[in-house]
């Protein structure tokens, strides 16, 4: 048995983490929550939390020599890209070869790094990927809560189709309406009301200032500010910051027993030790969850675990894709950084896409307009756990974005074909249109129903639960945030009921 014991422990922060914190706090349940990134709270010497999107410093991404953003070239030139000292920055890009996933490190996990877009799935496309959860329930009981929850805000109309700070969108609107598509608002969790203040002057700019994936300064609402806040609040409930948890095993006792590594701000270890608990709620998101339980599974520290833990990952059908305008067709100096329109082109049998409009901001007109396209991908991968480096590997291979591409490329050569434009092969590196080598929406690997029973329990250990993104089974249609939030209050709710504690 462990020297230190919490009657629950979370591992991660992010959505699904923060919402099974706030639930067992309200059920009155001690809990700790170990976070491998650091507390986003106090401001650098700049006075700022976050650092410039324009000259990112170390605290722009995880123990990096030099920052690695998705978009690394303009006009070919490696000008986006800065030096940088290691250091526990909010941004993660993690490298498997082929596909490279973008992810949040810190309090709040992907919620600080994000777009802040909100929307919901279609409903019939929910109840393919996830045929054995109630919809009825989703939709009546748990979107609503998390949307209440989180804060999803819509924009107001007016202020959009004035604004000089969306242009950008609606000229993408515009060329997408002169093909026949369909365009949405789509909601977000960054506070509208705030970002009309920082074009007024009244309030200072945070999404017009540049900022999104190396953190917001202001207006978004992070899970930090909504969810853990109230966690914390309830007084059961304590976060613990640069704990990464290496290892799980049952404690013979009863409950399980963590291995926790702490590190300082430079990285170094500065400790490792051992926790245990009566229940363990992994959130430590797609990639860390499914590490987590692979190691546990492969090293034989949990053996009963289901065969199905490492399969059933997908991105989402993520692919980025850039069009170069005509020289009437401006798009604006000045870009809010939080999209607001998506191209949805979801219910064209033949070539599912929902497109979001997604700002490029760079302070100069350039006549670029970008999205990141969300399509239909059958394809899988999967992680396998590597004794060498013991850490997981994902399996995914360059042609299975083929779908994904072909999706994009039917939707955008149409829009190219009917606006008379081209592609910019200039902003993703080697000479590509397509942007099929990242992602930001890593679901899957321990899929909900097959590595877990239908509420997230882990198959062959009660007590051990699996509450985040790993649990949708990689595609959903949309961006994924406000599905992974339900689906845990959903899961949360029916384990609080009915598990012994
Ligand atoms: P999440 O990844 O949020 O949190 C996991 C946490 O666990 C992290 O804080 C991590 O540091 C921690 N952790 C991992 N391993 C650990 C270990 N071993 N020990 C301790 N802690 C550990 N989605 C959307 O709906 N709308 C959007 O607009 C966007 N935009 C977007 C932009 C960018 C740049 C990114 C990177 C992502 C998005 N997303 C998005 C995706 C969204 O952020 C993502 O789906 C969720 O954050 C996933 O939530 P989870 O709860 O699964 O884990």
């Amino acid at each position: 048995a462990a020297a230190h014991y919490a009657p629950a422990i979370v591992v991660g922060s992010g959505y699904g983490a923060a919402v099974a914190a706030l639930r067992l706090g309200r059920a009155g349940v001690r809990t700790v929550v170990l976070e491998m990134g650091r507390l986003w709270e106090t401001p650098g010497s700049d006075g700022k939390v976050f650092p410039s999107t324009s000259a990112p410093d170390q605290r722009s991404m995880w123990f990096r020599t030099r920052t690695e953003a998705p978009l690394a070239q303009f006009l070919w030139l490696d000008v986006v890209n800065r030096d940088i000292s290691p250091y526990p920055g909010v941004l993660d890009r993690v490298n498997y070869g082929d596909m490279s996933v973008y992810v949040g490190r810190g309090v709040g996990g992907g919620s600080l790094v994000n777009g802040g877009m909100a929307p919901t799935p279609r409903r019939a496309y929910f109840s393919e990927m996830l045929p054995r959860v109630d919809a009825d329930e989703m939709y009546g009981t748990y979107y609503p809560l998390a949307r209440a929850m989180l804060g999803v805000n819509d924009i107001d109309p007016a202020w959009f189709e004035s604004t000089e700070w969306y242009r950008f969108a609606r000229t993408s609107r515009k060329h997408a309406q002169n093909t026949g598509l369909k365009t949405v608002f789509v909601p977000n969790v960054y506070d509208f009301a705030h970002m009309k203040a920082e074009a007024a002057g009244t309030a200072p700019r945070s999404a017009l200032a540049g900022e999104v994936i190396y953190g917001n300064n202001h207006g978004k609402k992070s899970v930090d500010k909504t969810y853990l806040a109230a966690a914390l609040g309830t007084g059961n409930v304590t976060i613990e910051t640069l704990q990464r948890v290496v290892a799980v095993r049952p404690d013979p006792a009863g409950g399980y027993v963590l291995t926790v590594r702490s590190i300082d701000l430079a990285g170094r270890v500065t400790g490792t030790r051992e926790l245990g608990c009566a229940q363990l709620f992994l959130g430590a998101g797609s990639l860390g969850t499914t590490e987590i339980l692979l190691r546990a599974r492969e090293t034989g520290a949990l053996p009963l675990l289901s065969e199905k833990v490492g399969l059933g990952w997908g991105h989402n059908g993520n692919v980025m894709t850039a069009r170069a305008n005509h020289l009437w067709d401006t798009v604006g100096a000045d870009q809010s950084t939080m999209p607001a329109l998506g191209i949805d082109d979801w219910d064209n049998a033949a070539n599912p896409v929902f497109a979001e409009i997604a700002p490029l901001p760079m302070g100069f007109e350039h006549w670029i307009s970008m999205y990141l396209a969300i399509t239909r991908n059958p394809e899988r991968g999967s992680f396998t756990y590597d004794a060498a480096t013991d850490s997981a590997r994902l399996n995914w291979r360059r042609d299975q974005n083929t779908p994904s591409v072909n999706a994009a490329k039917n939707l955008f050569d149409r829009i190219n074909r009917r606006n008379v434009t081209v592609y910019r092969h200039d902003l993703f590196g080697g000479n590509r249109a397509f942007a099929d080598n990242f992602t930001y929406h890593p679901l899957g690997g321990c899929v909900l129903g097959d590595a877990t029973d239908d509420f997230g329990r882990a198959k062959g250990h009660p007590g051990l639960y699996v509450v985040d993104g790993s649990l949708v089974p990689g595609s959903l249609g949309v961006n994924p945030f406000v599905t992974i939030t339900a689906l845990a209050e959903r899961n949360m709710a029916r384990i609080l009921a009915q598990d012994p504690r």
